[in-house]
Formats: structure tokens, C-alpha cells, sequence
């Protein structure tokens, strides 16, 4: 079994494989305009986010139903298991389907069926970050945090993503002001392909207590500094960032010098149907690419079960925390 840790980077909608994917077009009656799944799989290859996020758009067209909802957070969830994982902050990106004429209940009620009897199915607790686009308006977020509303007792957390360059944090003070008035957690995606500048604004004006990706907080020693004083998370996604060419090959991912620098790394899996892997294959991929030790590892895992948002179940994280400690990597 896979050393036990926590997924904190996760789109729900990136877990759309394409087997799935053909079949909920079938049952919905949706068009894909790929001829099969090889078909598919031979366009994932991307430039760099918004070629992803193009096709991540576009295959999101087969998500209709609450079953649909339900049967993708199962079949990521059995996926997940198999890997070790046995707690997931789970992102879904609610514009991007209320947009297509699907209804914000449909969506989280959907993934409820799945997520809320998680423990008992596949030995997972569950948690729900509802992400803003931050390449859509304000006044959209806005709209959707106020809709969400009826099911904040399903929600944790926001987040914002998208493409990131050109849509700085700021232009989402308020609608995080209002989640933090809610009592929601807030995350950010920063510093991805944006500049570091953008995680130092998360942090300012967003009031983000995790920042998803982060890396390039590399390229400015005084925030890196601040990063570790201040006990910063980072939910890295190695395997993301090979694929969306934010680094060159995984040999080359800044990984070991994040961890060196005494940053509070995790490594998680992004969009893990389009990136090639899961939580525990981009464990391996780092193991293997970047020669990490079994301490590396035991803090990877420990790190992401120390940035989770369990203050309501501290036992909870006390157990996971010991299954790391205890875990044998040979
Ligand atoms: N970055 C930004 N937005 C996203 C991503 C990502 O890696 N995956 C899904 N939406
Ligand atoms: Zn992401």
C-alpha cells in the first residue's frame, strides 16, 4: 500500500478520464468531436495552461446530471484510494457549468452523493472547495459565492483558478472578503504561471492560508523567507507543471530546493486525467525523477495531512499523522 496522505490540489472536473467521458456523452446524447479515447488522449498536448484549460472546458460538456456528478467523484475517489489517499479537499469550478445552462445544485448535490459516504466506500474523508475563474468578472464570483449559499454546509473553502496571468488576486478582495465573513477557508492559485508578486497579493489581500502551485515563489528569496517563516502551505503538482511547461522535465522541477528551503511542500495531482497520474504517481514520479529519500517522502505525507483543513477533527489528522509516521517505505 502507498504511503498515506492527503490530495489538497484537485480539480474534481480534471479527473474526467476519457473512457468516462464516452460514456456520459452517450448517455447524455452529447457530440464529442474526437472519433474515441485514443483519439482523445492524442490531444493532450499542451503549450501551456490555457491549451489545457481549453480542452478541460470543452469535455466538461458531457456533465449534465447529478449522476454524472456522482459517478466522476466516485470513479476519482476509487482511483485515489488505490493510491493511498485517505483525505481529499476536492475543487469544482461551479461557473463552469452553470454557464452551460447546468444548475449549481445539480453540481454539488451530485458530487454529494459521492463525497458524503466517501468514508464508508472507498476510506476517504472529503472536503469541497468551490473555485471562482478568475478570467471571468468580479461580479460573477460574486454572484456565485451568493448562490452557493444554500449548500455552504457542504463547502469548506473557496479557491480561485483559471488562467492565471493578467487576472491578478486583487480583483477578487471582495468576493474573498465576503466568503471570510461566510467562515469559508480560502486558497488561491498563485504563482503558476503568474509572477511571484501574485502569491504575495493571495497572501495581502486575499487572506489566503494556502497557496496552489506557488512555484514561482522561487524566484523571490524574500518571499520564500516569508513563506517558511509564516508556515505557508504550497500544493505543488509536479506532474502538472511538466505537462503545462512551467518546468522543463520533472529532473528539473524545484521541488528538493522548495523543501530545502524549509517550505511546506505537498505534492498533489492537479487535473490527474489530463497530467498522467494521481496523487501517488506523482509520488513516484518525484521519487524516481528527483532521487528523494524516504524522509523526503515521510514529509510530503506528513506536510499534506499538517495542511489540511481538519481543525474540526484534530483526532482525525492525529490518526493520519501516525499512519505516516508508522508507514515502512521498504
Ligand atoms: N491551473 C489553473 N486553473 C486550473 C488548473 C490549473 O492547473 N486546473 C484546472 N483549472
Ligand atoms: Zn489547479
Amino acid at each position: 500500500m502507498p504511503v498515506p496522505k492527503a490530495e489538497l490540489h484537485l480539480h474534481i472536473e480534471g479527473t474526467l478520464e476519457p473512457e468516462l467521458a464516452f460514456a456520459l456523452a452517450a448517455r447524455n446524447g452529447v457530440e464529442l468531436p474526437y472519433a474515441d479515447t485514443d483519439a482523445l488522449r492524442h490531444a493532450y498536448r499542451f503549450e501551456d495552461l490555457q491549451s489545457f484549460l481549453n480542452l478541460y472546458y470543452e469535455l466538461m460538456a458531457v456533465l449534465r446530471t447529478e449522476a454524472d456528478f456522482a459517478d466522476l467523484a466516485d470513479a476519482y475517489l476509487a482511483r485515489a484510494a488505490a493510491q493511498g489517499v485517505r483525505h481529499a479537499e476536492i475543487f469544482f469550478d461551479p461557473q463552469a457549468h452553470t454557464a452551460r445552462g447546468v444548475a449549481l445544485g445539480t453540481v454539488v448535490e451530485g458530487l454529494w452523493r459521492a463525497l458524503g459516504r466517501s468514508e464508508e466506500t472507498h476510506g476517504i474523508s472529503t472536503q469541497l472547495i468551490m473555485c471562482f475563474l478568475r478570467d471571468e468578472s468580479a461580479e460573477s464570483a460574486l454572484e456565485t459565492l451568493r448562490a452557493a449559499e444554500p449548500y455552504l454546509d457542504r463547502i469548506v473553502g473557496v479557491g480561485l483558478d483559471s488562467a492565471e496571468v493578467g487576472h491578478p488576486p486583487a480583483k477578487f478582495r471582495e468576493v474573498y472578503e465576503a466568503a471570510a465573513a461566510l467562515g469559508l477557508r480560502r486558497v488561491a492559485h498563485a504563482g503558476e504561471e503568474g509572477p511571484p508578486a501574485y502569491i504575495t497579493e493571495a497572501l495581502d489581500v486575499l487572506g489566503v492560508e494556502r497557496v496552489d502551485h506557488g512555484l514561482r515563489c522561487m524566484e523571490d528569496p524574500a518571499l520564500v523567507e516569508r513563506l517558511v517563516r509564516e508556515r505557508v502551505p504550497l500544493t505543488l503538482c509536479p506532474l502538472s507543471n511538466v505537462r503545462l511547461r512551467t518546468v522543463g522535465t520533472l529532473a528539473e522541477h524545484p521541488l528538493p530546493a522548495m523543501l530545502d528551503a524549509g517550505l511546506l511542500c505537498t505534492v498533489n495531482s492537479d487535473d490527474p486525467a489530463y497530467f498522467g497520474g494521481y496523487a501517488g504517481d506523482n509520488f513516484d514520479a518525484v521519487r524516481e525523477a528527483l532521487g528523494l529519500g524516504e524522509e523526503r517522502l515521510r514529509e510530503l505525507a506528513r506536510n499534506s495531512f499538517v495542511a489540511s483543513f481538519l481543525e474540526h477533527d484534530e483526532e482525525r489528522r492525529a490518526r493520519y499523522l501516525a499512519e505516516v509516521e508508522a508507514y515502512d517505505f521498504r
